[in-house]
């Protein structure tokens, strides 16, 4: 027995004087000597073999020179003589005929992978730089070519511009389905690509005025004055941070007791409606497009949006209950319609929050599909941080994060309501 308890089962392993030779793990050494033709097959990433084989006769920057199925098999100095084949193995390794032309030559004229010169500049190596941007083939590049995509600068992916103003409104009775952030990122990426964009929020809780860094604290002229109080938008209408054609007709807290007050105005249905025809037969005759950020529910106010518009936007949160009181907003669009006006239409879908993770997210997008058609962007919205943060930054993602996700999803969302309204509205 050895002192931890276990029994000696193989007396003659011990030998004192010399210690056995050990692999790198502490492994018995292989009985049979070292072969080369035999290590790993060729698919080996390049970097590995580096540090592989504890033998390796080689310099240390010469096998990752290699390509990578030619560097392991050919590791060993380049030499036109073929290699005899090893008996038992399943034949010549290399063919008579070299495939490869010599090694050697070619290392010396090789351009390091750039994850090497990184590697080489963490290791302050001396002479190492770091790889530049070329193209967009690293993730860097992707995202900075992505930004300037979505920046659009010097205007040089403008969007088609509408053959005659759009007015869209953007509802859905359900709470926190992505209406105001799909607002504020659609009008963000129509106005970035060319076009005048007029967004009117029409929910008290003011959230896009947030989210566009416009002013909407108590007492600020706001849509509010313009249901109640025949103050043209001309008076209220504010430019939104950062983001050029883009405007915003603020909501305050003021708005929360409009819904009771309109009740007893006259043509209380159809303030809006007025509102933004006298805006755009005078000052804002340049505008292409407007959008109506709705509260989460029916009422006056959303029936205001509805009646001034011609195309209802939903946006649908890709979750089970997103699809309950879908019904019910159908069925409103529909009176709305039949009562009020008649040009109403639910011209498009946006799928929100997507989360690619779930496979609830793919079930409601393809009920969604089924249901709806072609009304249903190609485009989803995938769940993102960015996007949720850049409300706290009064910005849209648009302008936030570019490069991110999420601000892609909704630069191609808007791309799509653009190309199908030019298609629409040209002859
Ligand atoms: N794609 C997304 N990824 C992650 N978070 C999102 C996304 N879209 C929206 N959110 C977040 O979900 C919440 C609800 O979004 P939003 O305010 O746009 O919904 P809403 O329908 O306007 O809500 P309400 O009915 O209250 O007006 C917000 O906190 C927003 O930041
Ligand atoms: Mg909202």
């Amino acid at each position: 027995m050895t002192g931890i308890g276990w029994p000696d089962d193989e007396p003659q392993t011990p030998s004192p004087e010399t210690p056995e030779p050990q692999g790198p793990l502490g492994w018995p050494p292989d009985p049979s000597p070292i072969e080369p033709p035999h290590e790993p097959p060729a698919q080996l990433p390049p970097v590995p073999v580096v540090d592989s084989p504890p033998e390796a006769t080689v310099p240390d920057y010469r096998p990752i020179d290699l390509a990578p199925a030619a560097s392991v098999v050919t590791a060993e100095p380049a030499s036109a003589e073929p290699v005899p084949a090893e008996p038992g193995s399943a034949g010549p390794v290399l063919p008579a005929e070299p495939v490869e032309p010599p090694v050697a030559p070619v290392v010396e004229a090789r351009v390091p992978e750039p994850v090497e010169r990184i590697r080489a500049v963490l290791r302050d190596e001396p002479g190492a730089s770091l790889p530049r941007l070329e193209g967009d083939d690293t993730p860097i590049g992707v995202a900075a070519a992505a930004a300037v995509r979505v920046l659009n600068p010097g205007g040089r992916d403008d969007f088609p511009r509408p053959a005659r103003r759009r007015i869209l409104t953007i509802a859905n009775q359900k709470g926190g389905v992505g209406k105001t952030t799909s607002t504020v990122n659609l009008a963000a990426a129509l106005a970035l690509h060319g076009a005048q964009v007029l967004v009117i929020d029409l929910d008290p809780q003011g959230n896009a005025s947030t989210g566009m860094g416009v002013d909407h604290h108590a007492g600020v002229p706001s849509i509010y004055d313009v249901l109640l109080d025949d103050v043209p938008i001309a008076d209220v209408v504010q430019r939104a941070e950062g983001v050029p054609r883009l405007r915003c007709v603020p909501a305050t807290i003021d708005l929360a007791g409009a819904e009771i007050e309109l009740v007893s105005i006259v043509a209380r249905e159809s303030r809006l409606q007025r509102a933004i025809a006298a805006y755009c037969d005078g000052p804002g005759s340049d505008v292409d497009y407007v959008l109506v950020d709705c509260p989460p529910s029916l009422g006056l106010l959303t029936l205001n949006a509805m009646v001034a518009t011609e195309e209802v936007l939903i946006p649908i949160q890709c979750e089970y209950y997103a699809l309950e009181g879908l019904g019910q907003l159908l069925k409103t669009i529909e009176l709305v319609r039949a009562n009020l006006n008649p040009k109403l239409s639910v011209s498009t879908i946006l799928l929100t929050m997507y989360d690619a993770r779930t496979k609830l997210a793919d079930q409601v997008a393809n009920e969604v599909r089924s249901h709806f058609g072609d009304t249903v962007l190609a485009t989803t919205i995938p769940r993102s941080v960015r996007v949720s943060e850049a409300p706290g930054y009064g910005q849209s993602v648009v302008t936030y994060d570019p490069g991110s996700r999420g601000s892609i999803a909704y630069l191609e969302a808007a791309r799509e309501i653009a190309v199908r309204g030019a298609e629409r509205t040209t002859p």
